[in-house]
């Protein structure tokens, strides 16, 4: 099934909007805005009736979440708690391992049956320490656990989002790029010596989409994008 991202023109890029289930990657580096188009998408979709939960996996409080949130036109106070759920993910949830995070997600995530979910960010289970059999974890077992976890979101039905904090740059040979279904990257250009921001959608599993590097600026209403054609004349 088909469901909008609730970000204007994202829908268009992506012929028709998100495939749900499944997992979705927003990554790019620092401060390119990941986090508000995730949060854009939720509090829009959440506008029109849908279960969110936003998971920060970087031990902020709920406070400074809901502050950074405030200055944006698409935030609603009204919804938090009743539509949209915040929770803040402990470091030391993620060093006891991989059973508590599984455990973790279970009781503050899928037991509230929602219908959207953001992970914000996905790199931190880089830092699993320990297995539920208290035995060091090793890097290689993290790709089975992610496909694991994301089984247990696709078996409730859930669209997940997660952003990372991966470069533009790196993105195709990223191992997080081959374990989610749809990566999207934002970065930033130069062009005649004007900085500009750049949202591009790397793949979609199962759908076509729109190619290329489509211009946005971020204001008080979120995501704008300048421009974005359909069928994009090539160059030359
Ligand atoms: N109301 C606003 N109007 C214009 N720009 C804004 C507004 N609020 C935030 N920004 C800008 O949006 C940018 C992206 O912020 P965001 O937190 O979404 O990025 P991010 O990719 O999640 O960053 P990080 O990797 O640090 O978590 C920031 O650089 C900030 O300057
Ligand atoms: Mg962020």
């Amino acid at each position: 099934m088909r469901k909008p991202f609730y970000v204007t023109k994202m829908d268009i890029l992506l012929h028709g909007g998100l495939i749900k289930p499944s997992s979705v990657l927003i990554a790019g580096s620092c401060g390119t805005g990941k986090t508000t188009l995730c949060l854009q998408s939720l509090f829009n979709a959440a506008k029109l009736g849908e279960k969110c939960v936003y998971v920060s996996m970087l031990s902020e409080s709920r406070d400074k979440i809901i502050r950074d949130l405030s200055s944006f036109s698409f935030y609603n106070e009204k919804l938090i708690d009743e539509k949209i759920k915040i929770v803040s993910i402990n470091s030391d949830v993620v060093a006891k391992g991989d059973f508590a995070i599984f455990e973790y997600m279970n009781e503050n995530v899928l037991k509230d049956k929602p219908s959207r979910v953001v992970i914000d960010t996905i790199n931190i289970f880089e830092d699993i320490e320990s297995t539920f059999d208290e035995r060091p974890f090793h890097k290689f077992e993290l790709r089975y656990f992610i496909q694991n976890l994301f089984q247990e979101f696709d078996e409730n039905d859930i669209l997940l989002m997660a952003t990372g904090e991966i470069p533009a740059s790196n993105i195709q040979s990223s191992i997080w790029s081959y374990i989610f279904d749809t990566v999207i990257v934002l970065g930033t250009d130069i062009e005649e010596q004007i900085p500009h921001r750049y949202l591009e959608i790397i793949k979609e599993r199962g759908s076509d989409f729109t190619m290329g590097k489509h211009k946005f600026t971020i204001t008080d209403d979120g995501f704008v994008f300048l421009n974005c054609q359909r069928n994009p004349v090539p160059p030359g």
